[in-house]
């Protein structure tokens, strides 16, 4: 039993630790000046792609367990859809903040203006109640079957993410076709699961 827990334990913290490192790595840059011609583009990209593969983790935890037994990974998962959704906190002060140059009164005409934009915000929208439910009081007061539901938005909000990153390429859509394919695995477990 002991093990058990000292087991997770170590799980969490290697997730921790790696989830920290990225932006760790970009303060330190961006305290040393390091950051490139473009620092806004830059820390509002990493963020970006942060979100969207720490998102693309979290789903990966169901295939992974049934594939390969690790039972281990349901316990990280929660850490992991927080870790998406901090870093997809963080791009969105980015682009407050860099692009809209803190003009909040800008940004519903930018929503219209820019499909990808548009998408963005509504995946970002999906991902709060996800969010505000992921603790266990949530999930008891929710009840499990209800919980589940509403945290198969999960699905919606990838979906989105990876709509939004290939609206943005312009000419190289090999990451976002990759994210794509990815997505789509998971997707299709998921329905063969429930099916
Ligand atoms: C409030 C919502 C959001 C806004 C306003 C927003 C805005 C932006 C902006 C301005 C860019 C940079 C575009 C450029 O450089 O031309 C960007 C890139 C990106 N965003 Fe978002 N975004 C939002 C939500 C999200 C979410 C929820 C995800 C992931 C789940 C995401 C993933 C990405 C990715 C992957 C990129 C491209 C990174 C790259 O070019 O390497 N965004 N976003």
């Amino acid at each position: 039993m002991n093990s058990l827990r000292a087991d997770s334990q170590f799980h969490r913290h290697l997730i921790l630790v790696n989830g920290l490192i990225p932006i760790l790595w970009i303060g330190m840059d961006g305290w040393q000046g390091q950051l490139g011609a473009n620092p806004v583009e830059f820390v509002t990209r990493a963020t970006g792609i942060l979100s969207l593969l720490f998102l693309l983790l979290t789903l990966a935890v169901t295939p992974l367990r049934h594939l390969f037994h690790w039972i281990w990974l349901i316990k990280q998962r929660r850490l992991l859809g927080l870790f998406s959704f901090c870093y997809a906190i963080l791009h969105l002060l980015a682009y407050v903040g860099g692009d809209r140059g803190w003009q909040l009164l800008s940004i519903p005409a930018d929503i219209i203006r820019r499909p990808f934009i548009t998408v963005g915000m509504i995946s970002l929208l999906f991902m709060v109640p996800l969010a505000i439910t992921s603790t266990h009081a949530m999930i008891k007061r929710l009840g499990v079957k209800q919980w589940k539901i509403l945290h198969r938005l999960v699905y919606i909000i990838a979906i989105g993410g990876v709509i939004h990153y290939a609206l943005i390429v312009k000419s190289d859509f090999t990451y976002p076709f990759l994210f794509a394919i990815v997505l789509t695995f998971f997707l299709g477990y998921r329905l063969r699961l429930t099916s």
